[in-house]
């Protein structure tokens, strides 16, 4: 999310510093990268916040890749979603965006598909990115072409405010135990689910997820198969990105255990047999940033001059394109008009079709930290809230990484 939002920014001629803690824990490196509102079961504002990005991954992806020089390994190759009957299926959220598969149909789409599944949904418009080989690779070379400066090993430890409470900058420590102050008046937290370490109003909560890979014979597989509980997701090569568990009584408790990656076998058993046999390659674990309604919290904070994007729970490279077009109006409706220097611009602008003034409206209403609070009779917005509710764990933040 912070790359993204770091390309945006500096495509827009704005100077940016990614301030990263520890590069291999950002999600962007941990997750399938699917692109999958509807296989996901998405609904409401959180399911059109989806689509919309969706709609703008192939002109994104091809900024970056011409920006980079690098491919992002992008595959529009749909998501078939399984079901035990019928009744499952149709009542399945997005049910109605999908194309209904028979028995026969599934094993058209998914050749060697277990027995288990008599129905399934195909989703042909969902698909899948390279996120942890190509697109973070490819995110990171565009930043630097456009100027981005990195300081890696970076920890924030607090934010500073001044006199009227506006954000004045940020303590951090450097990779070399440095303790230093880094004046800025303008900052976007995109720290995932470790966010509410450094604002603990905010409602997020980790929740952890296990995964593996498989090296499979190339085209074995060429949909994402969305299981209960386990995916499968064929890259071109043929390497299978297997997930997730999705442990929130972890908390921040690294490492894999027998049991998520029991769970995570017998979800390949089930879904497709021969995977059973294919050789290991990696396995690892992350920690999705969830909120109370499973919807990201977007745009301004409590902070003057810090802006939010985080809490994409387990969508995180899929609302990347349409955050960072969303993070981009907000920093550039507050700060004014920038100009590009020359040799900065991004190849191909940072625009596209974007959203208009009235949809980036709805989304930041939509998905604002506070959305979650009581306010007084009459100062609470009647626009349309994400539908789903996670369990919310006690206390919501604090617990150290
Ligand atoms: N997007 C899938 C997951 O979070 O596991």
């Amino acid at each position: 999310m912070g790359l993204a939002i770091a390309y945006e920014l500096a495509g827009r001629g704005r100077a940016v510093t990614v301030l990263s803690r520890r590069r291999s824990e950002a999600a962007g490196f941990v997750a399938a990268g699917m692109l999958a509102p509807h296989a996901e079961g998405l609904r409401g504002p959180l399911l059109e916040l989806g689509q919309r990005s969706l709609e703008r991954i192939p002109g994104w992806v091809a900024r970056i890749e011409a920006d980079s020089g690098l491919g992002c390994g992008l595959r529009p190759s749909g998501i078939v979603v399984p079901f035990r009957s019928v009744a499952e299926r149709d009542a399945y959220p997005t049910a109605p965006y999908g194309q209904p598969l028979d028995r026969r149909g599934l094993e058209r789409e998914i050749p060697g598909i277990g027995a288990d599944w008599p129905v399934g949904l195909l989703f042909a418009q969902d698909g899948q990115i390279d996120n942890r080989r190509r697109l973070m690779r490819a995110l990171e070379r565009a930043c630097v072409g456009l100027g981005v400066a990195f300081q890696e090993g970076a920890e924030v430890l607090a934010l500073r405010r001044d006199g009227a409470g506006e954000l004045s900058g940020v303590e951090l420590r450097t990779a070399e135990g440095e303790q230093q102050l880094l004046s800025c008046r303008e900052a976007v937290l995109a720290c995932g689910a470790w966010s509410a370490q450094l604002l603990p109003e905010l409602p997020l909560f980790p929740v952890k997820g296990q995964m593996l890979s498989l090296q499979g014979p190339r085209q074995a597989l060429e949909r994402v198969v969305f299981g209960p509980g386990t995916y499968l997701v064929p890259r071109e090569d043929g390497l299978l990105v297997v997930g997730a568990t999705s442990e929130p009584q972890a908390g921040f408790r690294e490492g894999l255990t027998p049991d998520g990656q029991r769970t995570l076998q017998s979800g390949i058993a089930a879904l497709l047999p021969a995977a059973s046999c294919w050789p290991p390659m990696e396995r690892w674990w992350g920690f999705r940033p969830c909120t109370p309604d499973e919807g990201p919290l977007l745009g301004a904070s409590s902070v003057t001059g810090l802006w939010l994007a985080t809490g994409h729970h387990r969508n995180g490279v899929l609302l990347a394109a349409i955050t960072a077009e969303l993070l981009g109006s907000c920093l550039a409706e507050q700060g004014g008009a920038h100009t590009v220097p020359a040799g900065q611009a991004s190849a191909t602008g940072s625009g596209g079709e974007g959203l208009s003034p009235e949809e980036r409206r709805r989304f930041i209403e939509a998905f604002r930290w506070d959305r979650f609070q009581q306010g007084p009779p009459g100062t609470q917005d009647s626009g349309e809230r994400p539908q789903r509710s996670a369990q919310l764990p006690a206390p919501w933040s604090g617990a150290p990484a």
